[in-house]
């Protein structure tokens, strides 16, 4: 399996793969790479004839630098597991100066107002930092095809937004949720978990299911106070946001309308690892 860890080298070499014609996926990845990653590997293997994972965690999409600085990093790990998935796996694990040159620094993107809500209102200037390593890779990578996660459904959709404002000439697939068998959605946080956090952290899924039962029948301000109540008798998750919104705006529901489609998402803390998660409304 290829590995590069030089932009130009990566670049020529999907280039004559291109070329030649083959098909070329992309699965952009912070690495510490768990089974969630793997279920986006092998849908991107099955639609291409090459498929290039990027092992990068990208310093201008954290706001905290301890979280950055205490990101698991775990490349070796990583680069022989994919070994283990397919030979058709070429991996870009580059460095920051590799791909930033010099200047460490998010541009300014505008998403229409989809990256003020959620996540763009706890997390500042994140997804400025996402727009800008996904263009940057996507610069570099040129694949015909890039998967995500809907783990993070609001990034996936800025994703589809940033290829569609900018005419980059990539098709972006979304990608279901990967649990483990406790409901917890996968995530390369969850190995920062302490034992009784991670004993806690599955009442999170198992309240969006409850959650989801009951917006069949009740309003959503009603299902976001009963929400708010669960979390508030819990002594060792604390719910940051939980919202129900338009998939299409990601704006929060006023009122229920028979037409749209909704979705609530989530963040809460298990002590000081910070945890998201979404679910399918209707
Ligand atoms: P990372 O958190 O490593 O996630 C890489 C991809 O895997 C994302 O598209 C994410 O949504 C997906 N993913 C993570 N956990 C998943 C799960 N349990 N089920 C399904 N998919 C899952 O997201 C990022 O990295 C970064 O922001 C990145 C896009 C690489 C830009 O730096």
């Amino acid at each position: 399996m290829l590995v590069f860890t030089n932009k130009n080298k990566i670049d020529g070499h999907v280039s004559s793969l291109k070329n030649k014609g083959f098909k070329v996926g992309f699965v952009p990845t912070m690495g510490a790479l768990h089974e969630g990653h793997l279920s986006l590997v092998e849908e991107g293997l099955s639609f291409n004839n090459f498929l290039v994972v990027s092992i990068f965690v990208n310093p201008t999409q954290f706001d905290n630098a301890e979280d950055l600085e205490k990101y698991p990093r775990t490349l070796d790990k990583d680069v022989n597991l994919l070994k283990t998935v397919s030979k058709d796996i070429i991996v870009y694990a580059p460095s920051v100066e590799d791909v930033y040159e010099g200047q460490t620094k998010a541009q300014h993107f505008s998403f229409d107002g989809l990256e003020f809500e959620m996540e763009g209102r706890f997390r500042k200037g994140h997804f400025d930092g996402v727009g800008t390593i996904v263009k940057r890779l996507f610069e570099i990578v040129k694949p015909d095809n890039a998967y995500f996660g809907e783990k993070d459904f609001q990034q996936l959709t800025i994703i589809k937004k940033l290829v569609q404002k900018h005419n980059i000439p990539v098709k972006i697939t979304g990608c279901k949720i990967h649990r483990e068998t406790s409901g917890l959605a996968m995530s390369s946080r969850n190995t920062r978990l302490q034992p009784d956090y991670k004993n806690a952290a599955p009442f999170i899924y198992k309240t969006l299911k409850e959650a989801k039962q009951k917006f069949g029948t009740k309003s959503a301000n009603k299902v976001t106070e009963w929400v708010t109540k669960q979390f508030a008798k819990h002594n060792l998750l604390e719910l940051e946001y939980f919202i129900i919104a338009d998939v299409k705006t990601l704006k929060t529901v006023k009122r229920k309308s028979k037409t749209k489609t909704y979705r609530a998402f989530i963040a809460v803390y298990a002590g000081d690892i910070r945890l998201i998660d979404n679910i399918a409304l209707n």
